[in-house]
């Protein structure tokens, strides 16, 4: 079979361009440890009032300067509505769904992951500003998607 120069040409730039993208994904989900927010972690969704973490959501300190906030999404809120931490806290986020598909979405901040029901869906974030940050939900869930929201208040030191 005969390839013209150009073919030729082209065909090794697509197969080249798909290996380099399967080489940074393979490097990316290997060496730098990669993985979707939910870090594996299952809850029963239907029974987070019997879950011995999400039964009691909120904010708990784990050390001088990091705390774990365990948060419930639903249609259309998310709860604790209020986050309260002070300047320079790594927190911890650790979120669920109590129903559908949402997101927990922190503009301008690394934060912005999916929150599936049955999964402990994780993110880590240190506030160095204080000020008040707005938790969003990205992904559509029904008629008052929109108005889904939460606070995290950064108290200055
Ligand atoms: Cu929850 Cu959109």
């Amino acid at each position: 079979m005969h390839l013209h120069k150009y073919e030729k040409i082209w065909l090794i730039f697509g197969v080249g361009s798909l290996v380099l993208f399967l080489l940074v994904l393979g490097v990316s989900a290997f060496a730098f440890g990669h993985q979707p927010p939910s870090h594996m972690g299952k809850v029963d969704s239907q029974n987070l009032a019997q879950d011995p973490v999400f039964s009691n959501p909120g904010v708990t300190q784990i050390n001088e300067t990091t705390y774990q906030a365990t948060i419930i999404a639903q249609a259309f809120g998310y709860e604790p509505s209020v986050v309260e931490v002070p300047e320079g806290s790594t927190v911890i986020f650790q979120v669920t769904s109590k129903d559908v598909v949402h997101s927990f979405t922190i503009p301008e901040t690394n934060v912005n992951f999916m929150v599936t029901p049955g999964h402990v869906n994780m993110a880590t974030h240190t506030f160095n500003e204080p000020g008040e940050y707005l938790v969003l939900c990205n992904e559509y869930c029904g008629t008052m998607h929109h108005m889904m929201q939460m606070r995290i208040e950064v108290t200055p030191k």
